[in-house]
């Protein structure tokens, strides 16, 4: 099968953007499906670090098509301000293509965002206020802006006309910043971005499609994580699109039928960012420690991520949700040096043990883990030349660690990963598109 893809299996910040750097080089496209700058992707090369938002991972690669895909919603300004960057570092941008689907992030999208927060009180979600959810709000109500329409201003015009003045509405409705927006001022910005962007957009479905009919290799690259999908996820306390393995199709215009290894991206222990249930969290300077240890700070808000031991009953839910072939084991090397590593692999609530993940809330915050303890491994010094050498020149007890989860999960740990460069991946199984 000539696809892959990539999707978080916990809460976001896996390292899918690594290890789909690290896949396109094997690919003729990379394609984002979902969400939108609330994605902060991490990718070092050599002496360089890229953090992409909406540019997908791919873009890295020469020679290679990037692609925003219809179910990514995009915010037009911060995509021109992230191609600006890689262009003063060098990067073409030649194989972008932007879906005329995708839905827009505009203005009061992201003010919305914030009104809606401070409406929760004391239980907000803890966005990354970039207009997320608002924006995906719209889509379902048929009066949000799509890409295509930077090259339409027919289609400006029809839709313009009915959700400028809802919006000026909404907005005063919610106390919140009033809506600067005129009907000539949306004009203006559509007709400049299709100066700027319209040689980029196209129907992509139709382009990926053909990859595929020509015998091209596609890669899929997820945002967020499964556990954060707005169905099967901690609800509320979720993004507003569909991370997991359905997201692909809807997101892409790719059949079912098309999709072929699907690998789940699981950090050897447990973050999350923003509020929500979180049942191995360490809390305390154990917890900040852990943090520290893993660098564990947004990529796209600089928040603290919160931080706790692998969960298994997480990965249990994703993997049923999204299919995945094979796991790609990433920052093994942050739990180095840890005398015990735990694993939590089942949920005690209210006395009794619990495996599937719930999807009340209250059950949730009620939920004690249940671990089993491994014991830890020394560090090393060097994680490319370790890396050099092959798995099995890895601690003995951080490869039982490894066995442990490929066990109870059944799904190799194909990739394992012990340092954010490309040199410190062990590809365990290399045939990755046969
Ligand atoms: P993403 O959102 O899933 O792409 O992940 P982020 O980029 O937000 O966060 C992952 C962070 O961990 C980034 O800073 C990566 O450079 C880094 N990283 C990725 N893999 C590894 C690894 O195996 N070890 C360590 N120490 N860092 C890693
Ligand atoms: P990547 O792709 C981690 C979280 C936010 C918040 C919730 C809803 O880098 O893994 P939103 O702005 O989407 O409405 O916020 O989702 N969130 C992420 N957490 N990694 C991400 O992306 C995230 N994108 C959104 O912190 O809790
Ligand atoms: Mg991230």
């Amino acid at each position: 099968m000539a696809t892959l893809a990539i999707i978080g299996a916990q809460w976001g910040d896996e390292g899918k953007g690594k290890i789909t750097d690290y896949l396109a080089e094997g690919a003729d496209a990379v394609v984002r499906f979902q969400g939108g700058n609330n994605a902060g992707h991490t990718i070092v090369v050599g002496d360089e670090v890229f953090k992409l938002h909406l540019l997908p991972s791919g873009i890295l690669r020469k020679g290679k098509l990037a692609v925003i895909g219809n179910g990514v919603v995009i915010d037009v300004n911060e995509l021109i301000k992230e191609m600006d960057t890689l262009k003063a570092a060098g990067r073409s941008l030649d194989g972008l293509r932007i879906s005329d689907r995708a839905h827009i992030i505009m203005a009061y999208h992201k003010k919305l965002d914030g009104a809606e927060e401070k409406y929760r009180g004391d239980r907000p979600v803890g966005t990354t206020g970039r207009g997320i959810g608002p924006s995906y709000q719209d889509k379902v109500a048929r009066i949000g802006f799509r890409m295509g329409d930077i090259l339409d201003p027919d289609a400006v015009e029809r839709v313009a006309k009915v959700t400028v003045p809802y919006k000026k509405d909404l907005l005063g409705m919610f106390g919140a910043e009033p809506c600067q927006c005129t009907l000539d001022g949306v004009r203006e910005r559509f007709a400049s971005w299709g100066k700027a962007l319209g040689e980029h957009v196209c129907d992509t479905s139709v382009l990926v499609n053909d990859i595929l009919d020509g015998g091209g290799k596609v890669l899929f690259e997820g945002a967020q994580g499964a556990m954060l999908d707005v169905d099967h996820g901690t609800y509320p306390f979720v993004t507003s699109s569909s991370t997991v393995g359905g997201g692909i199709c809807s997101g892409s215009g790719v059949a079912p039928n098309r999709i072929g290894k699907v690998i789940g991206c699981l950090k050897a222990y447990t973050t999350r960012v923003g509020e929500g249930p979180f049942v191995s969290e360490i809390h305390g300077p154990e917890g900040l420690e852990l943090q520290r240890r893993g660098g564990e700070f947004g990529t796209t808000t600089g928040r603290g991520r919160r931080c706790g031991w692998l969960d298994l009953v997480v990965a249990e839910h994703s993997q049923r949700l999204c299919g995945f072939t094979s796991w790609a084991l990433m920052k093994l090397d942050v739990l180095n040096d840890y005398e015990t590593v735990r694993v939590c692999v089942a949920y005690d609530i209210d006395g009794e043990e619990v495996t599937h993940f719930p999807s009340s809330i209250s059950k949730l915050e009620r939920a004690e883990p249940i671990y089993v303890d491994l014991p830890g491994w020394e560090g090393w010094d060097d994680s490319e030349a370790v890396a050099a050498e092959g798995y099995k020149a890895l601690p003995k007890n951080l490869r039982a660690y490894v066995k442990f989860i490929e066990k109870r999960t059944g799904i190799p740990a194909d990739i394992v990963s012990i340092g954010p460069k490309r040199s410190e991946t062990i590809d365990r199984r290399g045939d990755w598109w046969s």
